[in-house]
C-alpha cells in the first residue's frame, strides 16, 4: 500500500484545546508538512453550537454538530477527541477505533473510566489511541515513560499533576490568604473551573495517576482503590507550621512499587516537601513529575500542565506520531509502542495493604484550651504505637480553643488512620483532625 499524500484530521471539540490545535497546526503547517512529507488537512470540526464565535476562523462548511459523523467518516484519518467528559467522548472514541482509525485524546477522565475497553477496541480493530495531552499538559511524560525510559522499571513516580491546585497552594503560601479567597480569584482569572470539585478534591490528579500507573505498571487502579485527599481543608496556618519545620505543601500523586513484594500503592494527597526540594519550588500552574527508573535513576520533568498552548503542543505531537503510523507500517508501531512494556512483561501486582505504606505525618487538631488535653492526645498516639516527633501549640481561631500541630516519626497508614479515628472521638477534639503526609523523597 502506498503512503498517503494528504492526511485528513477531524477535530471533535473546538473549545480551549481544539482551537489551540487548529491555530498551531495552521501556524506551523509549512514546517510540519515538510518534515512529515504529507499535506495536513484540517478537514472538519464537530462542536455543540455551530453558530458560536470562535477565536480561530473556520469556514462554516467545515463545522458540524455531529461528532459521531466525524468519527465514522471514512475520509478522516485521524480523529481528535477534544470534547471532554466520558459519554459522547467514549462514543466518538470507540466508533473511530472500531473502524481502525487513529484517535488522539486529551481526556484523562475518559481513559481512567474506559481505558481497558478503549485499548481493547484499538487492539481488536488495528486502531491506535494516543493520549500524550491527558497527563501533565505540555510535558511529554507519556513519551518519556513509554519510549525514553523503556529500559526501566519504576519503583517511584510522584509529582504535581494539577495546575489549578498548585496555583491555589502557591497563592495561599505566598500571600498568606485563606483557601476560599484564593479559589475565588482563581475562578475569576480562569485558572479554576466554575465547578472546582474535580480539581480541589484530588480526583483530576487521581485520573492522571491512574494513566501513569497503567503506563508504568500495566495495571488499571480504579480511583476508589487509591487514597485520594484534596486541598480544601488547608489553612494559611498549615503553611506557617510547615514553614516552621522547613517544608512547603504540594498536592502530589505518588505511585510507588515494591518489586520484591510485588505491591503497588497509588495515592493523591497534600504533602509536606522540604522547601529545598526542587518540586517544592514548582509554583503556580506548573506541573512537575519525578520518575525513578531502576536503570536511569531519578529524572525530573517540569512545565505547563494545562492551558491552550501547552495542551495543543502535546496533541500535535500525537498527531505527528499518527501521521508516522499512517505513512509507515502500522504493525511495526503496534509492536514497538502501543502497549506499556510493563503490561506485557511483568506479573500483575497487588495493591499494598495500609500497614506497608510508611511515612512521617503531620496532624493538626483543634482542641479545647484546657489542661490535660495534650496528655490525652499523646496517650491515644502511644496506644497506636505512633511516636510523636514534635508539637506546636497555638491559639485557634475559635474561642477557648487551641490548635495542636504534631509531627510523627515513621509510622504507617493503618496505625495513623486508627489514631485519627480515636482522636476524632475525644470530647476535647473540636473538629475532624487534619492529616498531611511528609514526603521524604530523595532528589
Ligand atoms: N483546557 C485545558 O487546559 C486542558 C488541559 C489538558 C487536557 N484537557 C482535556 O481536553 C479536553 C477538552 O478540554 P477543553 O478545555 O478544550 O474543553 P472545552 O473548552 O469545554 O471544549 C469542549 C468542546 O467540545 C464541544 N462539545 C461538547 N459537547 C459536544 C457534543 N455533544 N457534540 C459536539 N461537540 C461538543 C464544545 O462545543 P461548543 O464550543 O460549541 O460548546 C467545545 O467546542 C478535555 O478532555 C479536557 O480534560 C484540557
Amino acid at each position: 500500500m502506498s503512503a498517503p499524500n494528504v492526511i485528513r484530521i477531524g477535530l471533535c471539540g473546538l473549545g480551549t484545546v481544539g482551537q489551540g490545535v487548529w491555530k498551531h497546526i495552521d501556524r506551523a503547517r509549512h514546517e510540519l508538512e515538510s518534515r512529515l512529507g504529507v499535506r495536513l488537512e484540517l478537514a472538519v470540526a464537530a462542536v455543540r453550537d455551530t453558530s458560536k464565535q470562535r477565536t480561530v476562523r473556520i469556514p462554516a462548511a467545515k463545522l458540524t454538530d455531529d461528532p459521531i459523523a466525524v468519527a465514522s467518516d471514512p475520509s478522516i484519518d485521524i480523529v481528535c477527541e477534544l470534547i471532554g467528559g466520558t459519554d459522547v467522548a467514549r462514543d466518538v472514541t470507540l466508533t473511530a477505533l472500531a473502524l481502525g482509525k487513529i484517535v488522539v485524546s486529551a481526556n484523562k477522565a475518559l481513559i481512567c473510566k474506559h481505558g481497558a475497553e478503549i485499548f481493547e477496541m484499538a487492539r481488536r480493530h488495528g486502531g491506535h489511541f494516543l493520549f500524550e495531552a491527558s497527563v501533565a499538559g505540555g510535558i511529554p511524560i507519556i513519551k518519556a515513560l513509554r519510549e525514553g525510559l523503556v529500559a526501566n522499571r519504576f519503583p517511584l513516580i510522584y509529582g504535581i499533576l494539577n495546575g489549578t491546585c498548585n496555583y491555589i497552594l502557591t497563592q495561599m503560601e505566598d500571600l498568606d490568604v485563606p483557601y476560599a479567597t484564593v479559589l475565588g480569584d482563581a475562578k475569576r482569572l480562569g485558572y479554576a473551573e466554575a465547578d472546582e470539585s474535580l480539581d480541589v478534591h484530588g480526583w483530576d490528579t487521581a485520573h492522571k495517576a491512574a494513566v501513569l500507573t497503567y503506563l508504568a505498571h500495566g495495571v488499571w487502579v480504579p480511583t476508589d482503590r487509591m487514597v485520594v485527599e484534596g486541598i480544601d481543608r488547608l489553612t494559611p496556618a498549615d503553611f506557617q507550621h510547615a514553614a516552621t519545620f522547613g517544608y512547603g505543601i504540594k498536592l502530589l500523586a505518588i505511585i510507588s512499587r515494591d518489586f520484591a513484594k510485588n505491591e503497588l500503592s497509588v495515592r493523591v494527597h497534600p504533602t509536606l516537601l522540604p522547601e529545598s526540594h526542587v518540586v517544592a519550588k514548582v509554583s503556580g500552574v506548573f506541573n512537575a513529575v519525578s520518575i525513578k527508573g531502576d536503570v536511569v535513576g531519578t529524572t525530573l520533568y517540569i512545565g505547563r500542565g494545562a492551558g491552550q498552548d501547552a495542551t495543543s503542543s502535546a496533541v500535535i505531537s500525537d498527531i505527528v506520531d499518527a501521521v508516522s503510523i499512517l505513512k509507515n507500517d502500522r504493525r511495526a508501531f503496534i509492536t514497538a509502542r502501543k502497549e506499556p512494556a510493563a503490561a506485557v512483561s511483568s506479573t500483575p501486582c497487588r495493591l499494598a495493604p495500609p500497614e506497608r505504606i510508611h511515612g512521617r505525618y503531620y496532624i493538626r487538631l483543634t482542641v479545647k484550651d484546657r489542661p490535660g488535653v495534650l496528655a490525652r492526645v499523646a496517650t491515644v498516639m502511644a496506644d497506636q504505637r505512633v511516636s510523636i516527633a514534635s508539637v506546636i501549640q497555638n491559639r485557634a481561631e475559635r474561642p477557648d480553643a487551641a490548635s495542636l500541630v504534631l509531627t510523627t516519626h515513621d509510622s504507617n497508614e493503618r496505625a495513623i488512620q486508627a489514631t485519627l479515628t480515636r482522636l476524632a472521638r475525644l470530647a476535647s477534639v473540636l473538629e475532624p483532625p487534619l492529616l498531611l503526609r511528609i514526603g521524604d523523597f530523595p532528589e
